[in-house]
């Protein structure tokens, strides 16, 4: 096999050479033709340049792309340059905190969860593309938008035939390789290389003529298990043995654990209504502290043989492996606090055979939820009278995380569950208002809302009728009556879906000009 391509610069004889063999890689660089692309994150950087668009690897600060990042950063200090980043999700490792300092961002797609950036992309600087996390390849394979140039691929290992085996995350990285130009692989020394069989590539086919995506049941295995492409396209291999960056989730408190608990009763419910079994039907949790405590919530639940059809597999996912209560889980990354780590990845042979990592369009992919029945729950920064929910926009304007995969999910689900704390910020907001003051998942995309006080149950709902029911069950006091005082003027003035409109975003007014939704006489 011959692979040439052109240098990134003159000088590139490759200094920083590594001797293969004296490094122990030749388990994780199996085609040897490949050993003399080893390289230094400066060197492997240089093949980045000004106006291209760069696909990373990385979803929810897992299996990301963590050398070449900060050594782009690093020469943007005296060689500005800036590019279009497109992930899989959420980076680790302060990279998009370091990318934004060094100005090199100026697109972002399709999520992001850095404070840096996010502050960036709210003054208008960083263009951000806030997408479905099952779209994003999707344009790009149209061609419908930019293509990529380079992509930078965290990997375990690399085959004798030169296929990438991801680590602990799939995300976007088979297509990001496949549809590059050139690639860049980040081999990790610390991640397992008993990781390789967990993964599981299938890329649908081109569209109109595209066959089904023949997922079945949570656990079918429909692909392979590292992602082939032309070996001659891998410009440089950068070896690291950084680790992921654990994850920052809360642990569970008193409101989440009746979140978690007002759930249970429901499930219980639907299953003593013979809607759904013991086993449930697969479950899909969504990002955030507060989806993390309600799935550990499960572990004190009567259920069992319970799957997971999701996109991060977080602690609570292991916890309930440990407990037997899950039997199998499918997702897109793996992150875990820095406890659970050790846990998981010292033993991760344990769990080998219940996992599987897939492309985060086909772990979202609407088709397979809506054929496999998913339960999905969600986060929602706030929810209005009717079920409209907004999980991204504080005060309507200024950007959070972004959508994710909850559009996804919430669409297609079996199920389209939303929780959230019924006040934030030491109850100075409400997040049950009139109007939510930014639209992610309509009314008619909702069906269940959960909060520490109660559950609202809107299957069936006319929104009449959705009003009263979700003010009862999901607010306390003094917000409840404000919102019965709402919809009783709004019912006055008639409508499918009644509303003050000059009042409508008056709560969120209150807030910006006196700290707090709460009248002064509340
Ligand atoms: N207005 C303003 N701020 C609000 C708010 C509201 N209505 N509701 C909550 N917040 C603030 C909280 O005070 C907290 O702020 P802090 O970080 O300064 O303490 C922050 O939002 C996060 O809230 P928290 O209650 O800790 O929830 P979380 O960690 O579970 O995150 C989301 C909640 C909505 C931000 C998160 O789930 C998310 O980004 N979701 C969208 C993406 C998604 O659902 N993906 C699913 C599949 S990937």
């Amino acid at each position: 096999m011959t692979l040439s391509t052109t240098s990134p610069s003159k000088d590139s004889q490759n200094p920083n050479a590594v001797d293969a063999t004296n490094q122990g890689l030749l388990s994780r660089i199996r085609l040897p033709a490949l050993h003399a692309r080893i390289t230094s994150a400066n060197e492997a950087a240089n093949w980045i340049q000004n106006g291209m668009t760069v696909g990373m690897s990385g979803f929810t600060r897992s299996g990301d792309a963590k050398m070449v990042p900060l050594a782009l950063a690093e020469r943007a200090l005296h060689d500005p340059f800036q590019i279009t980043l497109m992930t899989g999700a959420s980076m680790g490792g302060d990279v998009d905190k370091l990318l934004t300092e060094s100005h090199v961002i100026a697109r972002r797609m399709p999520f992001q969860s850095d404070p840096v950036l996010r502050a960036a992309i709210n003054r208008g600087e960083v263009m951000f593309i806030d997408q479905h996390l099952s779209e994003t390849v999707e344009h790009l394979r149209a061609g419908q938008i930019a293509p990529i140039d380079v992509a930078i691929i965290e990997a375990i290992a690399i085959t004798e035939s030169g296929a990438i085996i991801p680590s602990t995350s799939v995300g976007n990285s088979a297509s990001f390789a496949i549809l590059a130009e050139k690639v860049i692989v980040e081999i990790n020394l610390s991640q397992p290389l008993a990781l390789e069989g967990m993964h599981d590539i299938f890329i649908p086919g081109k569209r109109p003529h595209r066959d089904p995506i023949p997922v079945m049941s949570a656990h079918d295995r429909v692909g392979t298990t590292a992602i082939q492409i032309d070996p001659a396209k891998i410009v440089a291999i950068v070896i690291t043995d950084k680790l992921d960056s654990a994850s920052t989730v809360t642990p569970p408190d008193a409101e989440t654990d009746a979140i978690a608990g007002h759930l249970i009763a429901f499930f219980e419910q639907e299953v003593a209504a013979g809607r759904l079994s013991n086993a449930l039907l697969p479950l899909q949790a969504g990002i955030g502290s507060v989806a993390n405590a309600v799935l550990a919530g499960f572990k004190d639940s009567p259920f069992r043989h319970l799957t997971m059809y999701s996109e991060v597999l977080q602690d609570s996912t292991f916890d309930l492996f440990d407990a037997g209560i899950l039997d199998f889980a499918s997702g897109s990354s793996i992150t875990l606090s820095s406890k659970k780590h050790d846990e998981v990845f010292n033993h991760i042979e344990r769990y080998k055979d219940k996992l599987i990592l897939r492309p985060q369009e086909v772990s979202n992919h609407p088709e397979v939820i809506r054929r496999l029945g998913i339960i999905g729950i969600n986060t929602a920064l706030e929810v209005d009278i009717y079920g409209n929910v907004n999980s991204t926009h504080t005060g309507g304007t200024h950007m959070m995380n972004g959508i994710g995969g909850s559009g996804d999910f919430a669409r297609n689900a079996y199920l389209s569950i939303f929780t959230t704390k019924s006040v934030a910020k030491g109850g100075k907001i409400s997040s049950i208002v009139p109007m939510v003051s930014h639209v992610d998942h309509t009314e008619h995309d909702v069906d269940i809302i959960v909060t520490e006080v109660g559950l609202a149950d809107l299957r069936g709902l006319a929104p009449r009728e959705r009003a009263p029911c979700i003010i009862q069950n999901c607010v306390a006091e003094p917000y409840r009556s404000m919102l019965f005082e709402y919809i009783k003027e709004a019912q006055t003035r008639g409508g499918q879906t009644p509303h003050v409109l000059e009042k409508a975003f008056a709560w969120h007014t209150r807030y910006r000009e006196t700290g707090s939704m709460l009248k002064s006489t509340e």
